[in-house]
């Protein structure tokens, strides 16, 4: 069973911004994407990284740590067709926005992070270049 649970008002998120809300022991990312609501763990598939501070292009958050991309409607990767993030679905009433949960499986709703293997992730090539190419992926 669903449950929505009420984590920010709309008048808190305004658009382009993303917030990070706890709820229970998930920290789920929400943003405002062109008036547009989504959830998505905040925990990005490849290290961990934050994707609540990531920003947002064409409807792609990009993980701040390593530039990591997951579309924010399915939390598909874009540079890997087995890795996803976590999203949740959003319902927004009265200017305050839900994000649901599955009380019976006691985690999230929806598309869950992949669980492969971190060897088999990096076996696909990133497309995309780190900000600092100093940095390893
Ligand atoms: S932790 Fe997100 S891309 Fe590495």
């Amino acid at each position: 069973m669903i449950k929505f649970i009420k984590v920010l008002n709309t008048e808190d998120l305004p658009i382009g911004k993303s917030a990070i809300v706890l709820v229970g022991d998930q920290e789920i990312a929400v943003f405002n994407y062109k008036k547009e609501y989504f959830a998505v763990a905040n925990k990005c598939p490849h290290k961990g990284g934050p994707l609540g501070e990531g920003r947002v292009q064409e409807g792609i958050v990009v993980c701040p740590n390593h530039e990591w991309r997951f579309e924010l409607k399915t939390g598909n990767s874009m540079q890997n067709p087995e890795m996803k993030c976590g999203v949740y679905p959003v319902r927004v009433k009265d200017e305050k926005i839900y994000v649901g949960f599955d009380q019976n499986k006691k985690k999230i709703y929806g598309k869950e992070a992949s669980a492969l293997p971190a060897s088999l992730k990096f076996k696909i090539p990133t497309i995309q270049k780190p900000i600092n190419p100093e940095e390893e992926l």
